[in-house]
């Protein structure tokens, strides 16, 4: 067992904040193999879905998917996220209906740039988001740019986007894990989201989640993941 010069915490520390014994079962070289070779095996089964069936998903396995998004590490444990997960069919079409709009400015208005477009052309993604309205569930994460103390002043938080992208990827390996399908889905600018959902002005949308079962059959574009040595390097 290594032994620490500086061990942590300290007993000052622990004198001035609580600290408890992590509970952590040792888990040996070959189980960890099987464990970790089957689950890259299910999340390589992943594949973000832009037709869903309608069938109704339970409310309670949307809060257990944010529950385990909110297990993520945050930057000085500030959690800077809220979920605000719709199914009442008014508030989806409201969000299609000003999703499309900004869609179609994208898409054929040439708000996007070539580049842009050519990169988006094997996705074949154009500005019709009738899954808005489809998807059982629009899970919308928003990230909260400051918070507020008891007093109602303005707390800082840190490493918001890094810790909100955390959270989302949670958020999706969750939902994948259940059986679940999702898309993460920017139709940029999102303001709209702000204004549609009553959002303060500290928060700002992330991203939006079409939640639900695949409609059966459902196509996916035909796309290779990069191996390992083009995204890792060891030393
Ligand atoms: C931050 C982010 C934004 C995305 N925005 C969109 C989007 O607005 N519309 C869309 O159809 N797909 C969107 N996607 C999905 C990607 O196109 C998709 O993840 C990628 O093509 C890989 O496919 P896979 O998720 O099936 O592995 C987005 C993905 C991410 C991570």
């Amino acid at each position: 067992m290594a032994t620490y010069e500086h061990p942590y915490p300290s007993p000052e520390l622990s004198a001035a904040h609580p600290f408890v014994v992590h509970a952590h079962e040792p888990v040996d070289d070959n189980t960890m193999r099987d464990r970790a070779l089957s689950f890259h095996a299910l999340m390589d089964g992943r594949r973000s879905v832009r037709m869903f069936d309608d069938r109704p998903v339970p409310r309670e396995l949307i809060e257990t998917a944010i529950c385990t998004a909110s297990t993520a590490p945050s930057g000085a444990h500030m959690q800077p996220w809220t979920f605000v997960a719709i199914s009442a069919p008014n508030v989806k079409q409201q969000i299609r209906e000003a999703a499309e709009e900004e869609e179609r400015t994208n898409y054929l208005d040439n708000r996007m740039n070539e580049e842009w477009q050519a990169a988006l052309a094997p996705l074949g993604t154009d500005h019709h988001k009738e899954f808005l309205e489809v998807a059982p569930w629009l899970v919308v994460l928003f990230e909260q740019r400051f918070g507020e103390t008891d007093d109602g002043s303005k707390k800082t938080h840190y490493y918001v986007k890094e810790s909100v992208g955390i959270a989302a990827g949670m958020f999706v390996t969750a939902l994948h894990q259940m059986g679940l399908a999702t898309l993460p889905h920017t139709p940029s600018p999102m303001r709209f989201l702000q204004r549609v959902l009553d959002r303060p002005e500290t928060e700002r949308p992330f991203v939006l989640f079409p939640v639900g079962h695949p409609l059966p059959g459902v196509q996916v574009p035909d796309l290779a993941r990069k191996p390992l040595d083009e995204v890792a390097v060891f030393l």
